[in-house]
């Protein structure tokens, strides 16, 4: 069923277990998100970032991800991944989105503040849940993060309302090298606020590090990179395997087999397996 993302993400980050916000971009990997979380009885969030809605099509993106979730088993939150504008988040909003993030990391605190405070505002008009972002992620390789500041945590939560935090505390987004958290940071927001956390960049963070983040507040982390990459993977054996196959449905049963694996593999790291 499609629900929104509160409660169960409240409910997480109560039980110190964390739930999948797995991004996608088409039908398949929309459909082998589902899978995963109805063979693990888990909620679920399916994201879509600025790119994936450029690339597949606002309304066709979010009609294929409301028409999965509704007939699933199992309760699945449509999300909007880092909106960098309101304009975007009240399309969101139109279109039957159940769970926001607006992104206003780019702007400075007192910008970020105002933002984030309107976008939260017009999320919980239609009760829909809103995440902010304090800090900035950067990209593996690319760009540099800013880690988010403990002492900005309380202020920021306070003026803009927002329902979950996103934090910058090693993690990058892609997949990166030395993708280790700063766990010290997390103690220090976590004693600041009880709102759940969320965990940004989670492709190429350890796994041990993910579990101990779960432990200090993180109750949502966020996964894009390597599911991608999973997708690209599952293609290319497939196809060195079986060069002679024409069927793009043959092929892609098998991609959408690889991606509910991997998801189902974070699933059970994550803790979100069997609460449905
Ligand atoms: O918002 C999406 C996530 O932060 C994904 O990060 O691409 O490093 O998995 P990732
Ligand atoms: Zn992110």
């Amino acid at each position: 069923m499609l629900v929104t993302s509160k409660e169960m993400v409240y409910h997480a980050r109560a039980g110190k277990y964390a739930i999948g916000c797995f991004n996608t971009s088409d039908l398949e990997i929309t459909k082998a998100i589902i899978a995963a979380a109805e063979a693990q009885k888990a909620p679920v969030i399916i994201s879509t970032s600025p790119k994936a809605i450029e690339y597949a099509g606002h309304e066709v993106l979010a009609g294929i991800i409301k028409e999965e979730a509704t007939k699933s088993k199992v309760p699945v939150a449509l999300h909007l991944d880092h909106g960098l504008t309101l304009a975007l988040v009240e399309d969101c909003l139109k279109l039957g989105y159940t769970s926001i993030m607006f992104d206003g990391s780019g702007s400075d605190l007192e910008h970020n503040e105002i933002l984030t405070r309107q976008a939260v505002e017009m999320a919980h008009a239609k009760k829909v849940p809103c995440e902010g972002e304090l800090g900035f992620l950067g990209k593996a390789g690319q760009n540099p993060s800013k880690l988010t500041n403990p002492d900005d945590v309380i202020g920021f939560v306070q003026k803009t309302g927002v329902d979950f935090l996103a934090v910058s505390i090693g993690s990058e987004h892609g997949h990166g090298e030395n993708e280790a958290l700063d766990i010290k940071l997390l103690k220090k927001i976590n004693s600041q606020t009880g709102i759940p956390l969320v965990l940004h960049g989670a492709s190429g963070v350890p796994d041990k590090d993910i579990k101990e983040a779960i432990k200090l507040g993180i109750a949502k982390v966020n996964i894009d990179t390597d599911i991608r990459h999973t997708f690209v993977r599952g293609l290319r054996d497939f196809l060195d395997k079986n060069p002679k196959e024409k069927d793009p449905r043959e092929i892609l049963t098998k991609v959408m087999n690889e991606i509910q694996k991997y998801v189902e593999g974070r699933i059970k790291l994550f803790g979100s397996n069997n609460r449905v």
